[in-house]
């Protein structure tokens, strides 16, 4: 491994930019110049914040890390040959972050051919930073974090996210209806990294999404992983973005059984 593929390196690298492309859309936010549109549905937007967060962190990257891989939400794809590959989401939580609901966040992750090896997601409007590497565990700051200890699903406060297309939003409310009585109650934050790192802090002892993308998916995943969680999809396989259950190791299988699989 070339010294500057360290994963210290990587990490501080993945931190300053998404703290740096944080401080960014947080003040564009304030301008209220959003020159918002819409993507993929009536309702999945995007805003000028969102593609300038992507330009400063893959400039950054195409300087720094030139023989590197990038996938970015909103366009950028660079094929790599490093061996490392960034996974990218400039701002998760853009509904809120149109909205001027503070749960927002920049997403950066590297992955080698294990997966994420590190991971940075910065929430401009709280400061807070949550960091992980693969085998050493994830940060809020500088203060390790762990995930509930929670064992009993009845008590479990469970988050989840829905898409932005109307028909998968339907099977989305079904699958959460049924499972509504089996737990102390459900959060839909907004921003899937930010579910993952209030995973990975105890600040809920659950999260389960579908239909989630690498981007929104990669840093968050290996902070909640490092910091204790426990992952799969919902049929208790390997964790994937199209299936996503990460939670406290003991009310994974209680909380799986109460999720049906999608296909
Ligand atoms: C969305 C958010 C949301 C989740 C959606 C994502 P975006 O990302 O993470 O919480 O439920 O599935 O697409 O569009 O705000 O980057
Ligand atoms: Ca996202
Ligand atoms: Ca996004």
């Amino acid at each position: 491994m070339a010294s500057d593929d360290a994963p210290a390196n990587l990490v501080n690298l993945a931190a300053r930019l998404a703290r740096e492309a944080g401080d960014l859309v947080a003040n564009g936010r304030r301008t209220g110049n959003l020159g918002a549109r819409t993507k993929s549905t009536a309702t999945d937007m995007v805003t000028r914040w969102d593609s300038a967060s992507e330009s400063l962190i893959v400039e950054a990257l195409r300087v720094t890390r030139p023989h590197d891989g990038i996938v970015g939400e909103e366009g950028a794809r660079f094929a790599g040959t490093s061996g490392i590959d960034w996974y990218i989401d400039p701002i998760d939580g853009t509904t809120n972050f149109l909205y001027g609901l503070g749960g927002y966040a920049v997403s950066i992750a590297a992955a080698d051919s294990s997966g994420p090896l590190v991971g940075a997601v910065f929430v401009p409007e709280s400061r807070e930073l949550f960091t992980a590497t693969r085998g050493r565990g994830a940060f809020l700051g500088s203060t390790p974090i762990r995930c509930s200890t929670s064992m009993t699903l009845d008590t479990a406060l469970v988050a989840t996210g829905f898409s932005y297309d109307s028909e998968r939003r339907r099977i989305q409310g079904a699958r959460v209806g049924a499972l509504l009585p089996h737990v102390r109650d459900i959060r839909r934050l907004g921003a899937a990294a930010i579910d993952l790192c209030h995973v990975a802090c105890g600040r809920v002892d659950a999260y389960f999404e579908e239909h989630l993308q690498s981007w929104d998916l990669a840093a968050g995943l290996l902070i909640a992983t490092e910091a204790g969680a426990r992952s799969s999809d919902f049929a208790g396989g390997e964790v994937r973005p199209s299936e996503t259950v990460v939670c406290a190791p003991g009310i994974h299988s209680a909380l799986i059984e109460h999720l049906q699989p999608t296909s």
